[in-house]
């Protein structure tokens, strides 16, 4: 382990940062500590934080979430400025787009930035599809996250792999989350406090939610049932709801209060579906409850923002998206390609992370490829 080279002025290493101001210790400040605290290893190309064992008051909590966001621009920084054979260790720097990035690519990233080192997060629905993308990947930036699911019989292979992927990914980064489950269907009420009251016996505070589970059974207007109508707005409408409710009361009375929301809508939102006129209510009422609860909660410090996939095949339109359907949803996107459910993660943890996304509120983030603005 060696220092970080003179190089880095404290002034140069805040620019690296430069909200490291906001509402916080000045710039200097937070320098002066990032300096104290890092450490280069050229060997492994990583960057350390020198005192691991740092109590994590508010004040250090601050400066390490906001250190975590600087590791990866401050490390290549870093290695241009040390001799040529010590370079060689570096991985070559090629271009990677979100669109490219593969698995192993975002799986890095997240390891070396840990974006979500420390917090706690509850998900809806997450064995499978996108509610799983997202705990995969806050699990890999160091979230603890306890996973609401239904306990199907037919979904049991699909826990026992996250469970087993959380196991491989705690082993190969003692800083990672920890996955925690408790099963239960978001129609209840008790569903969405008994998962704020998990996270809170474990870990203290809940910090993220996102209200994930959903279902969709496309269904022609004039033959669709009552039971399907209402099951619909059962589970997408009042099950966001309830679970909504129950983490904003927990991330309203913790010291200190604050948190971040998240809904998983739609472009269904914004859009009408021949085949969903029981689903795509649903989904807009998703976006209304995050901006009605955004102005409810703003004084806790509460974040509550919308999420709306454009369409990313998972088992809820796979059967949909086959053969010629597929094509055409494929032509119809700039980006060229139906989404994965790994494209709503890094835009998950966006939200989830208070440094990058501290002021967003209330808003609604398409990630659909382009498709919703390709209309001519
Ligand atoms: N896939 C898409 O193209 C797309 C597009 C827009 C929005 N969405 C939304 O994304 C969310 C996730 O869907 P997905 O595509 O990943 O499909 P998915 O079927 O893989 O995920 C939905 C999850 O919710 C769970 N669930 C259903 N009813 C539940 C209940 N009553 N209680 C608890 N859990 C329940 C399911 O078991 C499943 O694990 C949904 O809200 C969906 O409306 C998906």
């Amino acid at each position: 382990m060696i220092p970080i080279p003179k190089t880095f002025s404290c002034c140069k290493l805040a620019q690296l940062h430069p909200q490291s101001t906001r509402s916080g210790p000045s710039k200097t400040i937070v320098a002066k500590h990032l300096l104290e605290l890092i450490k280069f290893d050229p060997h492994s190309s990583r960057v350390h934080l020198s005192n691991p064992t740092l109590r994590i008051g508010q004040r250090y909590k601050r400066i390490r979430q906001k250190l975590a966001l600087v590791l990866l621009t401050l490390r290549s920084a870093t290695v241009k400025a040390l001799p040529a054979s010590l370079q060689q260790s570096t991985p070559s720097a090629s271009p990677i787009t979100a669109a490219t990035m593969s698995v192993p690519a975002r799986a890095t990233l997240a390891k070396r930035a840990h974006l979500l080192r420390g917090k706690t997060a509850i998900i809806t629905g997450a064995t499978t599809g996108i509610g799983r993308a997202i705990c995969i990947d806050y699990l890999r930036h160091g979230a603890h996250v306890v996973v609401n699911h239904l306990d199907l019989p037919a979904d049991r292979h699909h826990f026992d792999s996250l469970v087993s992927i959380a196991k491989e990914i705690k082993s190969g980064d003692p800083e990672a989350g920890t996955l925690d489950h408790l099963p239960g269907d978001v129609r209840d009420p008790a569903t969405g406090a008994a998962l704020a009251k998990m996270a809170i016996d474990k870990w203290g505070h809940l910090d993220i939610c996102v209200s994930n589970a959903g279902i969709c059974t496309f269904a022609d207007f004039l033959e669709l049932s009552q039971d399907l109508f209402e099951k619909t707005v059962r589970t997408n409408l009042d099950g966001a709801f309830f679970i909504v409710q129950a983490a904003a009361r927990q991330m309203a009375k913790q010291d200190p209060p604050g948190g971040s929301i998240i809904g998983i809508s739609s472009i269904s939102a914004l859009v009408g579906g021949a085949g969903q006129t029981h689903y795509t209510p649903t989904k807009a009422g998703i976006l209304s409850l995050m901006q009605s609860t955004a102005c409810a909660l703003g004084k806790y410090g509460i974040r509550c923002n919308a999420l709306l996939p454009g369409t990313i095949r998972t088992q809820l339109n796979d059967k949909d998206l086959s053969g010629e359907k597929g094509k055409y949803m494929e032509g119809r996107v700039p980006l060229g390609r139906i989404g994965e459910i790994e494209d709503m993660a890094g835009p998950a943890v966006f939200l989830g992370c208070e440094e990058l996304s501290g002021y967003v509120t209330g808003a609604q983030l398409l990630v659909d490829g382009g498709l919703f603005v390709n209309l001519q």
